[in-house]
């Protein structure tokens, strides 16, 4: 295993009606002024967001609002919200939504206290985060990203067409509240889109060095596994607790740090997918489930071993009459053949992507991240964009 330093500030508090339980008491630690931050507006017709301004009111707590926050949030959105944290003397921001929310938040509450412009210094390029962010709570409505226990987010700036992220142990949230009744309401293509990014997480983490005997590799196959599983049921009942329940916390795992520890971990399928994201604003879930199975029949061979073991642990196929090589290549026709199942798209056409010119400039753009089994060119990510139409 690789050495690592490992920490995750972040206080986890899961299960059903542990808002109602935890979020006043947690509140009460910081001052008075609450920025409230959440989505489109979901959380006033399923009424979590009632429910929260409630208890932040009995909290003695003043509350002001920003709504809003886009699907990909823009960095124009963060600009707005650290403007808000500014004026107000905001103490604490309260994220109540899925990924793009908790996102916002995080790069809200490092813009609003840096010194420096937050693009070009912490949130676009890596930088060192040498002061305290404004602190952050959140409150998981849609599962997948795993950002309630990281220090991630992933911003869009619209202008320099740049879809980023960069991980700050500083920025995890203080605190997490998972209630997987909260998650009911997320419509079910966005359920399952949630579900395969989790998936995509492990393995873009999996398929990467060491690959000898790691505690991490074995946790990642119990989670993938219990993936799969958890999101047929899911499918067949979306208000099935275990299973919503086994998924969130599938998500948080995925991406709290705990199954990289001792890993490479190689992510070019996303890198790949925000890319595409910048110019054609796609669905982050949506966007991995087309390119993924793209990608490995491209890289496979370069980590021959690893497919195929992911091909006997992961979906059981045996290996009797088979050459290593068709083992492998069988594991990811199985993860395409998922990917069908579960009702995903499998072509950029199906996500209303249709533009050479764009996928051109995403492929050129993209970033080459030398994790994986085999660092890849700009031609070859544009040669996988146009193996996905
Ligand atoms: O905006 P509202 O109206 O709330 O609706 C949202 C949104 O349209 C809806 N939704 C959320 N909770 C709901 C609900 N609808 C009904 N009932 C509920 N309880 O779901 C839609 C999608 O929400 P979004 O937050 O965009 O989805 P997701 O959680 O998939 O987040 C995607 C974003 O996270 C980034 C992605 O790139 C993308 O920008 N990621 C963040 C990561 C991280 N910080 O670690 C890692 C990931 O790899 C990913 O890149
Ligand atoms: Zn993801």
């Amino acid at each position: 295993m690789k050495s690592f330093i490992f920490e995750n500030r972040t206080r986890a508090y899961f299960g059903k009606g542990c808002v109602k339980e935890h979020l006043g008491r947690l509140a009460r630690r910081y001052g008075q002024r609450v920025m409230l931050a959440y989505g489109g507006g979901s959380v006033k017709e399923n009424g979590i967001y009632d429910e929260v301004m409630q208890i932040l009111k009995d909290a003695g707590k003043q509350v002001y609002d920003l709504g809003g926050i886009m699907p990909n949030p823009t960095y124009n959105k963060v600009l707005e919200g650290a403007r808000l944290v500014k004026e107000q003397d905001i103490h604490l921001i309260i994220g109540v939504g899925g990924g793009s929310v908790m996102d916002c938040c995080k790069a809200i509450s490092v813009a609003a206290m840096a010194k420096k412009d937050a693009w070009e210094n912490y949130l676009g390029h890596p930088g060192v985060i040498d002061f305290q962010p404004v602190p952050v709570g959140v409150i998981v409505t849609a599962s997948g990203t795993g950002s309630e226990m990281n220090g991630g987010a992933v911003i869009t700036n619209e202008e320099s067409k740049v879809k980023t992220g960069k991980d700050y142990m500083e920025c995890n949230p203080a605190f997490a509240l998972l209630d997987p009744e909260y998650t009911f309401s997320v419509p079910k293509l966005q359920m399952v889109s949630g579900a395969f990014d989790t998936l995509s997480h492990i393995m873009e983490i999996y398929f990467s060095e060491p690959d000898e005997s790691n505690v991490s590799d074995d946790i990642s196959e119990a989670l993938m596994k219990n993936v799969i599983v958890n999101l047929r049921e899911a499918i067949k009942n979306p208000t099935d607790y275990t299973s919503r329940s086994n998924l969130m916390w599938d998500a948080t795992m995925a991406e709290n740090r705990i199954i990289k520890l001792g890993k490479q971990t190689d992510f070019e399928c996303h890198m790949m997918e925000h890319q595409l994201g910048a110019y054609t604003d796609c669905n982050h879930g949506l966007g991995l489930a087309v390119i993924q199975p793209v990608y490995y029949r491209h890289i496979y061979k370069d980590g021959i071993k690893k497919f195929a073991r992911f091909a006997q642990s992961v979906w059981g196929i045996p290996s009797e009459g088979k050459t290593e090589e068709e083992l492998a290549l069988a594991g990811v026709e199985a993860l395409a053949d998922f990917i069908k199942e579960i009702g995903l798209p499998t072509t950029l056409h199906e996500l209303g992507i249709e533009d050479i010119d764009v996928l051109k400039k995403a492929a050129g753009s993209c970033a080459l991240l030398a994790g994986g089994y085999r660092q890849l060119t700009h031609e070859e990510v544009f040669e996988i964009f146009m193996e996905c139409r």
